[in-house]
């Protein structure tokens, strides 16, 4: 072989292992540098916008809506004027990813020996959970028992998200991020649902019941946001893994 040959075949093997290396990000995503967080949040705005209903490519799964799968609430003791034992089934959460305002991520950093701090902050304007439920309580001295569908609305939520995530070396050389806790914390100005096949469908009798637990509306939330955004992060945790286990963290920023 001459020395044309080899050149040739060492030019085109250099161009395909750098046409490789480019395309470390799924298109039209791109690189940014580390403290450029405009151009961070861009690229996560590019992944919400192409990406949400997944990127099979790399077998991740949508995030339109959410699955969340089954949830369990148990709300008020015997004592108490309201008292449930609630189970949502096949949950979904729709519109945090198509409808979110990204406000800020904070906390790359190209020290691979220590843990990053992520912190995410996102405005939500209006949430929608549904769920198939069983309910089993009472209400007073009125026994509730059903079970049907159910919609959760919650607007306005202000959620901050900390994500703790540790480089490791993996055989191929590069370094990649573990997620080792992932956990949102969320404010909602307010919230309402509606449940289908309340009392059989008994208008009055269903109408009431809801309006009564639509004005225990943050009573009730203490006990069911917590579980919804506890499935929402495990669910979100899950899809980010499988990111970063894509995503050489080395290569993950332009150099600056
Ligand atoms: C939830 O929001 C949707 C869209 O804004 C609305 O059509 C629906 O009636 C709301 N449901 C409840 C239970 O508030
Ligand atoms: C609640 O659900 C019932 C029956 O499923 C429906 O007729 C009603 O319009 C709903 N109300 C709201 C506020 O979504």
């Amino acid at each position: 072989m001459s020395y044309g040959k080899h050149l040739i075949i060492f030019t085109v093997a250099t161009a395909l292992w750098a046409a490789v290396g480019a395309e470390i990000l799924p298109s039209p995503m791109k690189h940014c540098t580390l403290h450029d967080e405009a151009c961070i949040l861009e690229q996560v705005k590019i992944y919400f916008r192409e990406f949400k209903y997944g990127l099979p490519a790399w077998n991740i799964p949508s995030v339109e809506p959410l699955q969340l799968g089954t949830l369990r609430i148990k709300s008020g003791g015997a004592s108490d004027s309201m008292q449930f034992s609630l189970i949502m089934r096949d949950t979904t959460l729709h519109h945090f990813s198509d409808r979110a305002i990204l406000r800020s991520v904070k906390g790359f950093s190209a020290d691979l020996t220590k843990p990053l701090k992520l912190i995410w902050i996102v405005n939500s304007p209006d949430i929608e959970v549904r769920a198939n439920y069983e309910v089993d309580g009472k209400l007073l001295i009125l026994p509730i028992v059903s079970k049907g569908t159910m919609v959760i609305n919650l607007s306005q939520m202000q959620s901050k998200t900390r994500i703790t995530a540790v480089p490791e070396q993996r055989p191929d050389g590069h370094s990649y991020l573990k997620v080792t806790d992932y956990k949102t914390v969320a404010k909602v100005s307010s919230g309402s649902f509606n449940m289908s096949n309340l009392f059989d469908d008994n208008v009055e009798l269903r109408d009431s019941t809801l309006k009564v637990l639509n004005d225990e509306w943050s009573a009730l939330s203490a006990d069911i946001q917590p579980k919804i955004l506890e499935a929402a992060d495990r669910a979100y945790r899950t899809v980010l893994q499988m990111l970063f286990d894509k995503i050489p963290y080395d290569e993950f920023f332009l150099k600056e």
